[in-house]
């Protein structure tokens, strides 16, 4: 019998309309373009605005735009996990609400929270339901408003992160093509650099809490910049060596959009040139679980039946990895 393997049958992102600028953050807090451009890359930001407006709003564009290029039927849908920090609500799942927003009345659906992990970690979860010959359709969904999370009276945090949600449809192979490996890791000794302190099961929300911006991300740069730039580059260079590949044989690399510079780190580690590299950090900064499908979206006219993707990704948690797999289309 021939192997089934999950193949990525159409992609689409989507980034809200409004854009914050690096002279934009420079007028809110002590920093300019200079710092920020040199230090991660950054030029602009994309940010969800408008009263009611969630994570989940995100996605269904996203998923509007993949059902319209795919001639997919909402009901056609079997499952649909939802890469998410920034959830609608903390209950029900994100993924909930968006099978309800999108009409998939057949598909269950479920949240999955690694962080800037997000995405490959819910590629990899939805690629089993696929090979098992259990399901047909599979969305992958990667989305953050971060917007929501970030305090924007730190300099250190809030030039870093965007808005925005891609979505993957997996569907079944047989040709070869699609998921063929990955490598998921995950420490969570690393919480302590990066994290939402308040407004779970340990410090719910309070006056006091919310006084002490505990409600926002808690990010130390530097421990977390050296664990991203070890690990990243570790595990894509792991998953090539698990599977035979050198530098030549590598189309594309995916990497999430934290740092350039922990993307440069990573590309060199695995011998790549930087015209095999996704890079669109200048545009949307980091979007978290949207930053890796968001790189598929821009490049999909580019790439082509076969090609050998690496996606690579590290963030809180920590959470890290890497998913080796050849374009289907
Ligand atoms: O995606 C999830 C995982 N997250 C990441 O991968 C992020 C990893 N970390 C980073 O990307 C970097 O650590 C940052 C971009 C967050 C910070 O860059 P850095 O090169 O590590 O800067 P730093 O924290 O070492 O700060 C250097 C200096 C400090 O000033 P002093 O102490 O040298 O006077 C900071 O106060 O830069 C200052 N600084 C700023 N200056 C202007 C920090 N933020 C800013 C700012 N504008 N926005």
């Amino acid at each position: 019998m021939t192997e089934i393997k999950a193949a990525i049958t159409g992609v689409a992102g989507y980034v809200p309309e409004d854009v914050l600028t690096n002279a934009d953050l420079a007028k809110i807090v002590d920093t300019n373009d200079e710092w920020i451009r040199s230090r991660t890359g950054i030029e602009k930001r994309h940010i969800l605005k408008g009263e009611g407006l969630g994570t989940s709003d995100m996605a269904v564009k996203a998923i509007e735009k993949l059902f319209q290029k795919t001639g997919t039927n909402p009901e056609e849908i079997d499952l649909i996990i939802c890469g998410t920090v920034t959830s609608d609500y903390n209950f029900p799942s994100t993924a909930n609400v968006i099978s309800d927003k999108v009409g998939a009345k057949n598909a269950w659906s479920f949240d999955l929270n690694a962080a800037c992990s997000g995405f490959i970690y819910s590629l990899t979860t939805g690629a089993q339901f696929i090979e098992t010959g259990k399901y047909k359709k599979v969305l992958v969904v990667g989305a953050d408003k971060m917007s929501s999370i970030v305090d924007y009276t730190d300099r250190t945090t809030c030039v870093i992160f965007g808005d925005g949600a891609g979505v993957v449809l997996l569907e079944p192979s047989e040709d070869g093509n699609g998921i063929q490996d990955s490598i998921l890791k995950s420490d969570g000794a690393g919480r302590k650099h990066l994290i939402q302190r308040a407004g779970g099961s340990v410090l719910p929300l309070t006056k006091e809490n919310i006084e002490d911006r505990l409600h926002y991300v808690y990010q130390e740069g530097q421990p977390v910049f050296k664990a991203a730039v070890t690990n990243m580059a570790d595990v894509s260079a792991e998953i090539m060596e698990k599977n035979g590949l050198t530098g030549d044989d590598v189309n594309w690399l995916v990497p999430h959009q934290a740092n350039l510079r922990i993307i440069d780190a990573t590309a060199r580690r695995m011998g790549l040139t930087s015209e095999k590299v996704m890079i669109n950090i200048q545009r949307y900064g980091n979007t978290t679980a949207g930053t890796i499908p968001l790189c598929l979206s821009d490049w999909e006219s580019q790439l082509k039946k076969g090609d050998n993707i690496i996606l690579s990704a590290f963030g809180g948690g920590f959470t890290w990895g890497a998913v080796y797999l050849k374009w289907a289309y």
